[in-house]
């Protein structure tokens, strides 16, 4: 119990710092005047000039100066103070500013396509001397099913305000009745940016860097996989050795409402800001890319990075949909001494929370994106019964409460069609879900440092202006009978077990002081620690922060191969009642390919004494991702399987074909017979 609120308010603080951004470790000694940039009367700004010519269209605001490609609907130059275009130009037109889906049709094997989603039609949808909306649509024809294009229809759009250093962007995306079925891998917005401008990416308050560039990965020594590569020949001597990775950059989308690079001379920042995660799909805790080399910023709204297969969008044939992407804002910013290029960050966390308390956005012309007045709101305050560690209801601390489509308990993570809208309870368990589209609902929730998903019963029914109460709601988390032990926290991430250290010869030097679990090859230490014997827990002895390895992998073999490994939890029994039976509470925070066999003082008993089936495929271990998917098993445990005196479980990851194989825990927990 004592960890359980040591935990929750750590947690709570941490994320209050992500929400708000208060603090800023990286130079808390710059000052920062409140409004830095750009920031004058609106009557002093230019007014929105639009120029449309036979293949391209121009917007000027006066602050930037962009160019879109007619009638595709691709960025294809953003300049801005000086600098003719913030984006490469040397690449070819449509590889420069895009959106692009990643596709396939089921059946016609694993052929997967990517496709940039190029518009067939130009409309002006406002033209005004304080606006500018544009639309870039794209139809499907039956037709064009032949040519192999992806069956939606899209309509692009951007949008370019009078005083606004930078521009939005979102698209409407939709599948008519009768169209045939499709899987979507991927959706996103794609911006490559000027290569000899844009060397310094920044993610978060401590997540900041100079980048490798295009040019140095491909002289450099190839990893595992084609993603990682060895610096070994990168020309900016300070990042030579390095191991580079996009998946080093992933984020939770919670965490995720801006990032981007900074060139430093002249000194201009480039951000992507997404202010809402309305559109994302599988709730906060979804990873995304981010911004990797080359110099790319992205923005992904959907994919099935950290979960596997589960979140593709899988339509069947005739199944109509649409969803509206973004609107996400391209923030462009700029300081006049190279020397304060960190304001440019510092600037970037303000616009951010400035749209944030903007969404949503009042200034959007398409009808399928709904005005404040149109959305509803969800209030409550969730509490936790667990009698077993207060008799009285406990307060719902940070709870993370949502609603996503109708479906089973903890379905939201595997949801990609509809919009989720999430909030974070304050400490007492109060929640208020606001801006929420109209429509029906399931309740989701879960609590930092308790077991288990939470779905209110009653579906909600969301309508225009109207507010939901639901007053004091109460999780009662699985459980059978008392804590006999524990080992780790339940909080859906495997972050607070022991990560060793990288291989000294392929560190990303980013994650030398946090985060160690994105760095490459830990998948090997689990070897090189444990080469003759597995892990062994012994309760009362061991501290999982040291001795509960964060994965667990195979061994890797000396000809190459893997094999499966058995972890083995010891404990004594004073007295067991054998006539009952006992729960072993097993949570994973990531599977990938694996079978969790458990076995209760008898490690050859056949068949297992539980096992989880073939689980998983959200490939964290590779991806450097401290957690994937989240599942949870409460196993009875006959009484007549336990000792009085010495016990052991063992664990077996049973799936052993390769080393990115195995699972991550997020808690395990023994717990007595019911004392009812
Ligand atoms: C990297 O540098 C080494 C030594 O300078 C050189 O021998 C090697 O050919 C280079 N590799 C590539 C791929 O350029
Ligand atoms: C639109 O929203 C902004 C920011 O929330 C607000 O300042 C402005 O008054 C709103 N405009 C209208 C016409 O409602
Ligand atoms: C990070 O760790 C590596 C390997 O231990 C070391 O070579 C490097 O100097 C460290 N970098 C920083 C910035 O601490
Ligand atoms: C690899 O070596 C192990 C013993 O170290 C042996 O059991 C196994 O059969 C070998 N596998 C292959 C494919 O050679
Ligand atoms: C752990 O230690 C506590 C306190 O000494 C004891 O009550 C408990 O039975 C021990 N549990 C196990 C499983 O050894
Ligand atoms: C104990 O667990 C077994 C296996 O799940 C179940 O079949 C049995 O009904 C349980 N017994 C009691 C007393 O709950
Ligand atoms: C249980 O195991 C411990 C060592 O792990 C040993 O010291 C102790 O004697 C054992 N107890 C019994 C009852 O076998």
């Amino acid at each position: 119990m004592e960890n359980w609120r040591r935990i929750s308010s750590l947690v709570g603080l941490s994320l209050v710092v992500c929400f708000f951004l208060i603090k800023i470790p990286i130079d808390s000694s710059i000052k920062i005047p409140r409004k830095i940039l750009l920031e004058v009367k609106d009557q002093e700004f230019s007014d929105v000039k639009l120029h449309t010519h036979h293949h391209q269209v121009v917007v000027d605001n006066g602050i930037v100066r962009v160019i879109l490609s007619r009638p595709d609907g691709d960025v294809l130059q953003i300049e801005y103070n000086g600098i003719t275009n913030l984006l490469e130009d040397h690449n070819k037109r449509e590889n420069r500013g895009y959106w692009d889906v990643a596709w396939n049709q089921p059946d016609q094997g694993p052929k997967g396509a990517v496709e940039r989603i190029a518009g067939t039609k130009f409309r002006i949808i406002t033209n005004n001397k304080d606006q500018v909306e544009l639309s870039f649509t794209r139809t499907w024809k039956v037709s064009s099913h032949e040519s192999g294009s992806v069956p939606l229809n899209v309509d692009k759009r951007y949008i370019f305000r009078r005083g606004t250093s930078g521009y939005y962007t979102y698209s409407i995306f939709e599948r008519l009745k009768g169209w045939p079925k499709v899987d979507l891998g991927y959706i996103r917005a794609a911006y490559k940016l000027k290569k000899d401008k844009f060397h310094y990416m920044a993610l978060s308050d401590d997540k900041q860097r100079i980048m490798p560039t295009q040019k140095d990965r491909e002289k450099s020594h190839a990893l595992a996989y084609p993603e990682a590569v060895l610096l070994t020949n990168a020309t900016n001597p300070t990042i030579r050795g390095e191991v580079d990775d996009k998946y080093q950059y992933s984020s939770d989308v919670k965490d995720t409402k801006v990032h981007g690079w900074i060139s430093l001379d002249p000194p201009v920042g480039f951000w992507i800001i997404t202010p809402s995660e309305e559109f994302r799909s599988g709730g906060p805790t979804k990873q995304e890319l981010t911004s990797h080399v080359g110099p790319t910023a992205l923005c992904v709204f959907m994919s099935a990075h950290y979960s596997g297969m589960d979140l593709e969008m899988k339509f069947k044939d005739g199944e109509p949909w649409k969803k509206v992407f973004g609107p996400i804002f391209v923030y462009i910013n700029s300081v006049s001494h190279q020397n304060d290029y960190q304001k440019l960050w510092v600037d970037a966390k303000e616009k951010m929370l400035h749209e944030v308390d903007s969404w949503p956005y009042n200034f959007t012309e398409s009808r399928d994106f709904p005005s404040v007045d149109q959305r509803g709101t969800v209030a409550g305050q969730l509490l936790v019964s667990d009698q077993y560690i207060s008799k009285s209801l406990i307060r719902g601390r940070s709870a993370y409460v949502g609603l996503a489509a109708p479906g089973e308990v903890g379905s939201w993570q595997r949801e990609s069609k509809g919009y989720q809208f999430w909030t974070q309870a304050d400490d007492e368990g109060h929640f208020v879900i606001k801006n929420i589209r109209p429509g029906c609902y399931n309740l989701y929730a879960w609590v930092p440092g308790v077991i288990g998903d939470y779905k209110y019963d009653t579906m909600i029914t969301i309508k225009p202006g109207l507010e939901v109460k639901l007053g004091a709601i109460v999780y009662a988390p699985p459980r059978h009978g008392p804590t006999l032990w524990e080992i780790g926290i339940p909080d859906r991430t495997a972050a607070e077990f022991y990560v060793p250290d990288p291989y000294p010869t392929l560190t990303n030097r980013l994650y030398n002081h946090s985060e160690k679990f994105r760095q490459y090859g830990l998948w090997d230490r689990y070897t090189d620690l444990y080469h003759d014997q597995d892990l062994v827990y012994t309760i009362n002895v061991s501290d999982y922060r040291k001795d509960w390895f964060f994965a667990h992998l195979n061994r890797n073999i000396n000809n190459g191969t893997c094999e499966s490994t058995t972890w083995q939890i010891k404990f004594e029994l004073v007295n067991v009642n054998k006539n009952v039976n006992y729960t072993f509470q097993l949570a994973l925070a990531s599977a990938h390919y694996a079978v969790v066999q458990v076995r209760f003082n008898d490690a050859r008993a056949k068949p297992a004494h539980f096992s989880t089936g073939f689980i998983g495929r959200d490939n964290a271990i590779a991806r450097h991702g401290i957690h994937g998917l989240y599942w949870l098993y409460s196993i009875d445990v006959k009484g007549n399987l336990l000792h009085e005196g010495n016990n052991t479980i063992y664990l077996r990851q049973a799936k052993s074909e390769n080393y990115f194989q195995g699972v991550m825990y997020d808690y395990l927990r023994l717990e007595g017979p019911s004392e009812a």
